[in-house]
């Protein structure tokens, strides 16, 4: 029997990489994103392979769109064994710039789009009594990171959310795994200036996770060096990790770029 695997935020960067190493072991890919063009390509770019992939775009955003392309993969080719809910964005903001505005939209991506995915599969997945839900979260979810208040807030809640659904949804035969990637050469990479240590290619990034989808570990992390200094950090007393984590925050997050000064002000304890 083929593997029918969905995957959410399968046009660029490490959905696409995971979409084509699933494609070349012999699996039927259904690849999301908003941009048609981008799921063409894809589909054109696994055309030698085994497998294929079939494009269904998609705002993950949008609740009822997202059900309703459940039902329209479900008609064609079956519900889904797996799906990887991997739409994700990112967006810095000084924290002395705070933007709810920033929060919406990466919440509304990061968390609500796995929420609505969650939704439109978990039910039918019970139904069945098998299933695999695959999130990918990040090792920014392990700390609060500088100027990532809204990125490491959205992916820490994906890390407790899938921890609270694992044991849960194991009664039913549903498996539940969470993706924790270091640095990735991606398109949302790209855009970082600052130096990222131990920075994967997708096709490697992709190779771990097709290894963590074969087995039923919880958490799928790479590169393993980066993700246990992360974890590593996440253990340290708070005034350890803030002395360490003050060191990371940019230029154009200080004192001087934001406009204010730099001393101490009349809110200071
Ligand atoms: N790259 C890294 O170093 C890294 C590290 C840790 C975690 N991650 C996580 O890994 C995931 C993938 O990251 P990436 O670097 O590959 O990002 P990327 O290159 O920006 O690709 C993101 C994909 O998600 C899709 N997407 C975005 N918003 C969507 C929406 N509303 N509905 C449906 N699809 C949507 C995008 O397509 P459209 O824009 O066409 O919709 C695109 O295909 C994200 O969750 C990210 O947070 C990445």
């Amino acid at each position: 029997m083929t593997d029918v695997i969905w995957i959410v935020g399968a046009g660029r960067g490490i959905g696409r990489a995971l979409a084509l190493a699933w494609a070349e072991a012999g699996a039927t890919v259904i690849a999301s994103a908003r941009d048609a063009d981008d799921l063409n390509a894809l589909r054109d770019a696994a055309a030698a392979m085994t497998g294929r992939v079939v494009p269904v775009p998609l705002d993950v955003t949008d609740r009822a769109a997202t059900a309703r392309a459940l039902a329209e993969i479900e008609a064609a080719e079956g519900l889904p064994d797996a799906v990887v809910l991997n739409a994700g964005t990112h967006q810095s903001m000084p924290a002395a710039r705070f933007d709810a505005a920033v929060f919406d939209r990466l919440f509304a991506v990061n968390v609500g789009g796995v929420v609505n995915g969650l939704e439109a599969v978990v039910p039918r997945f019970v139904a069945r009594r098998r299933g695999r839900v695959v999130v990918v979260a990040s090792v920014a979810g392990y700390v609060g990171l500088p100027t990532a208040a809204a990125y490491s807030g959205s992916k820490a809640a994906l890390i407790a959310l899938c921890e609270s659904l694992r044991p849960d949804l194991a009664q039913f035969g549903v498996t539940v795994q969470v993706v924790n990637p270091g640095f990735v050469r991606t398109p949302l990479t790209d855009r970082n200036t600052f130096p990222m240590p131990f920075l994967m290619e997708p096709e490697a990034a992709a190779a771990r996770i097709v290894r963590g989808m074969r087995g039923t570990g919880f958490e799928i992390t790479f590169p393993r060096r980066f993700t246990w200094l992360m974890k590593a950090l996440a253990m340290l007393p708070y005034p350890v990790l803030f002395a360490l984590t003050r060191r990371t925050i940019p230029d154009e997050a200080k004192p001087a770029a934001v406009g204010v000064g730099d001393g101490p002000g009349e809110g200071r304890p």
